[in-house]
């Protein structure tokens, strides 16, 4: 048989895991494995994918299991492991639990899954992006967290509704930290059809989806009563997607920085080129100079928390 690329997403009995397997199984991206630490979530997650096959016209078939070793051989682990936020909490705030469950299936992917692209969706983000780099020992290309293609959609999505036209003709980026605080909505180069956004939108209005932007997650958790999971299955499986595919597809992911954008030793999301290989290229952009103080903060702020994360390395 043709080998399909083997895709593990560890934390599937979760919502954001089930998301991500979701979007893949539409999108025909692979062999699916559904890991969670509980079999009976991952197992349901599983039966009820495959229950939308006869409507939804594909044909998959998922391994369910609590056994880390089934991610051996994976082409890609995406890890959605740990809590999510609740309601008036901050990413920041789940460190201490998080980054202990993190650092531990890390350890399983070292050992059972040593070729894998590791895409980290846990938060907070960035400082579980250092802990997988840290204790899996991958090279930088291989170990990327999925926060900015959400935190981007949402900025496009803010922006399409202000200004009133379609989101496929906004494009904009959002880079830094994945925090409410210091993440770092591009305005400068954002653009609606190739027209800078301030042809659309007042400055005023401007700041009013920056700010929706950077509380979106808070916003979504406020009302659901739990972190959102859809959009951030869907940025997550398109990552999947351009790895598997090969794609090339440049998108904002948060990765170790070595010099780019004059940085060193943090991790934060940063424009990258994704393919078979993971982050095959970062690309420095310009930033204003009030941008540029943003992503200085969200530099101090990554500091801080892969600081307190450090403590749960051993
Ligand atoms: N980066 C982003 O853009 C983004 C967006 C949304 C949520 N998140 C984060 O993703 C994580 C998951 O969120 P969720 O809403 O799916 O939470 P959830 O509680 O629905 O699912 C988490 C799953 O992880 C499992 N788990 C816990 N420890 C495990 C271990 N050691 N091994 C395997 N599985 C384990 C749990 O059993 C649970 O099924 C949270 O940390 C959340 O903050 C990130």
């Amino acid at each position: 048989m043709i080998k399909r690329p083997k895709i593990a997403i560890v934390g599937a009995g979760g919502n954001v895991g089930a998301a991500v397997a979701q979007w893949a199984v539409l999108k025909e991206l692979g062999e699916l494995v559904l890991i969670d630490v509980k079999p009976g979530p991952a197992e349901g997650r599983a039966l009820d994918l495959t229950q939308c096959g006869p409507w939804q016209g594909f044909n998959n078939k998922f391994l369910a299991t609590d056994k880390p070793e089934a991610m051996a051989g994976a082409d890609v682990v995406v890890m959605t492991a740990g809590v999510p936020r609740k309601p008036g909490q901050s990413r920041e705030e789940l460190i201490n639990i998080n980054a202990g469950i993190v650092r531990d299936i890390c350890k399983n992917v070292r050992e059972h899954a040593p070729e894998a692209i590791l895409i980290v969706v846990s938060n907070p983000l960035d400082a579980m992006v250092f802990v997988a780099k840290q204790v899996t020992g991958f090279p930088r290309e291989r170990v990327i967290g999925s926060a900015g293609v959400l935190d981007s959609a949402r900025f496009r999505t803010y922006l399409a509704l202000a200004a009133n036209v379609s989101v496929e003709d906004v494009q904009a980026i959002v880079l830094g930290a994945h925090t409410d605080k210091d993440m770092v909505p591009l305005v400068s180069s954002a653009m609606i059809g190739n027209v800078p956004v301030s042809k659309f939108l007042s400055a005023e209005k401007i700041t009013e989806v920056v700010e929706n932007t950077k509380k979106g997650g808070a916003t979504l958790t406020g009302l659901i009563g739990t972190s959102a999971w859809l959009a951030p299955g869907a940025g997550t499986c398109l990552m999947v997607e351009a790895i598997v595919r090969d794609q090339g597809r440049i998108l904002p992911c948060s990765v170790e920085l070595r010099g780019e954008f004059g940085v060193k030793d943090a991790f934060l999301g940063v424009p990258v080129k994704l393919g078979a290989k993971g982050a095959e290229a970062i690309f420095e952009v310009e930033l204003s100079a009030s941008e540029q103080e943003a992503f200085g903060k969200a530099v101090a702020a990554n500091t801080e928390l892969m600081n307190i994360a450090r403590g749960f390395l051993t």
